[in-house]
């Protein structure tokens, strides 16, 4: 990846720059609650220029992480920035000692399933209606290719 791009840590001062990725990225975007614990988590940012472009965000017990969020600002899109925050955040969780990896996404999002797998996801079952605006399964996915 072009050293211009970087990864951190989110922070404080992320929050509103992720806030507006996901309002362009999401039909049913997160609320400010649900992004309130958010530098509590293992949350990342990717970086160009000092601007945020994109987020990822991890969540759950030492060996078992899900990713509970995910975006890359859409005038970034397509240019394997998205492979390179997930493939980039995978090490840092299995240096972590993270073994399990879990994911939701929906049905219809064809771009991220086909990332998730691209990546060495596999895909495990169907949450019904699990999304709503609009209603939609969610495909469960999970990642257990670290000791492999
Ligand atoms: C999903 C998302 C994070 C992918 O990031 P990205 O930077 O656009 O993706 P990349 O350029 O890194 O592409 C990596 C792989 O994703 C898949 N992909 C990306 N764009 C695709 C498209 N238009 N159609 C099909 N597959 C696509 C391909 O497998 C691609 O690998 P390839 O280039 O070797 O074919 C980004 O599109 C996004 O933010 N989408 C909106 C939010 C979202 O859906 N988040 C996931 C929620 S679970």
């Amino acid at each position: 990846m072009d050293a211009s791009y970087s990864i951190r840590l989110a922070k404080d001062e992320d929050l509103d720059s992720i806030k507006k990725i996901e309002q362009e990225a999401f039909s049913d975007p997160w609320s400010d609650e649900a992004f309130a614990n958010l530098t509590n988590s293992w949350s990342f940012v990717l970086i160009k220029d000092e601007e945020v472009i994109g987020y990822i965000f991890y969540y759950g017990v030492k060996e078992e992480k899900s990713i509970l969020n995910f975006a890359v600002r859409s005038d970034f899109q397509g240019m394997g920035l998205g492979e390179f925050l997930l493939t980039e955040t995978m090490q840092i969780m299995h240096n972590d000692g993270v073994k399990l990896l879990f994911l939701e996404v929906r049905v219809s999002n064809f771009k991220a399933r086909n990332l998730y797998k691209k990546v060495g996801f596999q895909e495990i079952g169907i949450r019904k209606n699990y999304y709503r605006i609009p209603e939609e399964d969610a495909v469960v996915m999970v990642y257990n290719g670290y000791d492999l």
